[in-house]
């Protein structure tokens, strides 16, 4: 699939680009030739991330942004535009998930930590993005979900609620900036190995249910997304907009 599909003279941030599910996206970004910028909090773990891709035919550049502050997400627009130029491709998929447990338990505080990481992120970056893609007339925007915000979990109460904020947030402004060359799409996926994910893979029973129950019998791996964003984030996909994208090995089914 990456033979075929180029994103050679692209430039694309992926928040959270450092590991688990955005590095698999950043590699495949890379590989296909765009320019990436992988941001997140920890410089560490993404100067890692852009030394073990420097190979790839495009750039691989780390900035360190928390995505819950307005200010860094502002140095992160303007330094992917000095460093790069300007910005193809966006990939909101920085997440947190705090708060799990009986709905009656979730505090104020819980709820503005997941809103302010998991859509205001989103919100305040589109709002810094958009206007010169739409002055471009193209863009691509991915916004990871996840199935969780299309059927509530048991405790998920909050995440679940920010991951279907993101998949409408996805199609209300496919619909809005549709007429301006900028396309929106939701990724939603289902159990992946990841650190964020830990809890429930780790976990003998969950995991012993996944592979016994679900179509596909085990949890995903993150180049699975990754081939998605690929597509989603290419020319390919040019009739292709305001949709969420499953991939849960049929869990959902
Ligand atoms: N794994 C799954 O089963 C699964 C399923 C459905 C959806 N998802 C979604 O997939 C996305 C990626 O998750 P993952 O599974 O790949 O997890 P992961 O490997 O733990 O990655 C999470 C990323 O988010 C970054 N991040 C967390 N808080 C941040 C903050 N305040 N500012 C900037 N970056 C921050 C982390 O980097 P730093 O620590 O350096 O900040 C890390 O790179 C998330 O949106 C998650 O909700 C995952």
């Amino acid at each position: 699939m990456s033979a075929s599909i180029s994103l050679a003279g692209k430039v694309a941030i992926v928040t959270g680009g450092g590991r688990g599910i955005g590095k698999a996206i950043a590699k495949r970004f890379a590989e296909a030739g765009a320019n990436v910028v992988i941001a997140s909090r920890k410089m560490e773990n993404l100067q890692a991330t852009a030394t073990e891709f420097s190979s790839l035919p495009g750039k691989v550049v780390p900035i360190a942004c928390h995505v819950g502050r307005a200010d860094q997400l502002e140095n992160l627009v303007r330094e992917t535009q000095t460093q790069l130029g300007p910005i193809d491709i966006l990939v909101n998929n920085s997440a947190t998930n705090i708060g799990q447990g009986p709905s009656l338990d979730v505090t104020d505080e819980m709820l503005d930590k997941m809103i302010e990481i998991n859509i205001k992120s989103a919100l305040r970056l589109v709002r810094l993005v958009v206007p010169k893609m739409i002055e471009r007339k193209s863009g691509s925007i991915i916004n990871i979900a996840s199935i969780a915000g299309l059927v509530p979990q048991p405790g998920g109460l909050l995440y679940s609620f920010t991951k279907a904020g993101l998949i409408m947030l996805t199609r209300s402004w496919a619909r809005e900036f549709g007429p301006h060359g900028v396309r929106v799409n939701a990724i939603a996926p289902g159990l992946i190995q990841t650190d964020f994910s830990e809890f429930f893979w780790k976990d003998e029973q969950h995991r012993a249910h996944v592979e016994t129950t679900q179509p596909i019998r085990r949890i995903g791996q993150p180049d699975e997304i990754g081939f998605a964003a690929l597509y989603l984030a290419s020319d390919e996909a040019s009739f292709v907009t305001g949709q969420v994208f499953v991939f849960d090995g049929g869990a959902t089914a």
